[in-house]
């Protein structure tokens, strides 16, 4: 029998709590399955005296994370409090120095400092993981690394914002607005407490910047995402995007094109159809394609105490077994740095617009869509009162480029009764 693992855990919140009770529940299974015993050694959070629902009896006491990271009796710091530097990065940094192995589920921290921490642990020769990073429960890090080793990693796309996909699921079932469902979220405790982080696709970007760096061998380049969240989506929109048998998802994709690393966080129509479509609720979905493998499609909790706490367990039993390569995949020195593409590849776009009521109008918007090169694929329009027509179109694929010219031109044709909304249509 091997010595014991012992951690070093900072932050008992929601995911080191989880952890917590899986080592204390599980250690019988552990053991048999690693061949030594899983202790924890010490652990730190901000009160020492809250009560968390786990017994901490027995474990080590640091206010400060720094001190617990760089503890003699530590073998593993697992840094579970989140932020994108603060205590977070001193503390992981600290660790990777004093020749600590490093577990973390911070995604926003390795989004922006994942280059340098991962260069800095090689180069200590320890590991750094973070299977709780990206997608929470559902193991993608080691499904790309590992399961699809033997592939060229064609696209990655995926619902990785639990919340994101509770409101915009839930304001189709009630036919509620974004603000009503908003506030829903916020008092169910589903949001961050920056909501910004959720609805504006911040903490989905970090995870899919995370994801790019495996897939395609490169830095972790959070700049180079196209971002946006799903604030402005609508009722309006989600009740005729499944009119026309899509849903609305805020769907993040990365992929290698001649032009650059295309990584993109924006709202998206998908078929109702797709794995994506029927997507309910605050699961989370990745969906990998490779040359060798085909498609596989990876759907489970991407949030919450047990899912969170599992990720963090298949990397502290990964370091029990000595199994730990490099961080993204491939030596941190060797990633190659992305030329980020600025255009995205095209695409059909949903187009909802709203139309003065007059003879005519239909054809001027069907005349500058044509000029800019844009072809229709299906139109509708709905039964109303005068004076606005709503009228639905679904494009042909096309370039951005293209549909902008369009819409710029839109705004001159005197029949537009309103913005058009304009959303890509993604390939599933
Ligand atoms: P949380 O519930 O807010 O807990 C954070 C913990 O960190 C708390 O125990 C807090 O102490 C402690 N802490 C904060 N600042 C500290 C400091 N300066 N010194 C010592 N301890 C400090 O957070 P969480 O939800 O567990 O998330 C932890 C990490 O996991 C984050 O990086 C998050 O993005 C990631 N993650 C979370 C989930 C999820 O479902 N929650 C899913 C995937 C990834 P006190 O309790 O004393 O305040
Ligand atoms: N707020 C995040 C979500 C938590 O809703 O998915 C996990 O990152």
């Amino acid at each position: 029998m091997s010595e014991p693992l012992r951690l070093g855990i900072a932050g008992l919140g929601t995911v080191g709590v989880g952890v917590v009770r899986i080592i204390r529940t599980q250690a019988a299974l552990l053991e048999a399955r690693l061949g030594r015993k899983i202790e924890i050694a010490a652990v730190s959070a901000r009160s020492k005296s809250k009560d968390r629902g786990v017994p901490l009896t027995g474990y080590g006491w640091e206010d400060d994370p720094v001190a617990l990271a760089t503890r003699d009796d530590v073998d593993v710091f697992v840094e579970l409090m989140g932020g994108e530097d603060g205590p977070a990065k001193a503390a992981t940094e600290a660790a990777i120095a004093a020749g600590k192995q490093v577990i973390t589920a911070n995604k926003a921290m390795l989004a922006v400092h994942g280059q340098t921490l991962a260069e800095a642990a090689e180069a200590k020769g320890v590991a750094l993981k973070y299977e709780a990073a990206v997608a929470g429960g559902i193991p993608v890090i080691k499904t790309l690394m590992e399961g699809l080793a033997g592939n060229q990693i064609t696209r990655v796309m995926g619902v990785m914002n639990g919340s994101c996909n509770y409101i915009l699921t839930r304001m189709e079932t009630s036919g509620k607005t974004y603000q009503d469902i908003f506030a829903e979220a916020d008092g169910l405790g589903y949001l961050e407490a920056d909501p910004q982080l959720d609805v504006g696709g911040i903490d989905a970007a970090h995870k899919l910047a995370i994801i790019s760096s495996i897939a395609f061998g490169t830095r972790v380049d959070f700049d180079g995402i196209q971002l946006e969240g799903i604030e402005r989506v609508s009722i309006e929109d989600i009740t005729a995007a499944a009119d026309m048998g899509y849903k609305i998802k805020l769907l993040g994709v990365t992929q290698m094109t001649g032009r650059g690393l295309e990584q993109r966080m924006q709202p998206c129509l998908v078929p109702e159809t797709s794995p994506l479509g029927q997507l309910e609720g605050g699961t989370n979905m990745v969906v990998i394609e490779g040359d060798a493998v085909g498609q596989i499609v990876l759907r489970g909790a991407g949030a919450g105490e047990g899912p969170t706490a599992s990720a963090v367990m298949s990397d502290v039993c990964d370091i029990a077994k000595g199994s730990a390569g490099p961080v993204f995949g491939q030596p941190a020195a060797g990633l190659a740095t992305a030329t980020a593409a600025t255009s995205q590849r095209p695409a059909a776009y949903y187009l909802r617009t709203a139309l003065v009521d007059k003879p005519g109008a239909l054809a001027k918007i069907a005349t500058v869509l044509g000029e800019a090169g844009v072809s229709i694929n299906r139109m509708r329009q709905y039964e109303h009162e005068a004076p606005e027509a709503p009228v639905l179109i679904v494009t042909h694929k096309t370039t951005r480029a293209a549909l902008d010219t369009a819409l710029s031109a839109m705004e001159d044709t005197g029949v537009l009764a309103g913005a058009p909304v304009a959303l890509r249509i993604e390939e599933v």
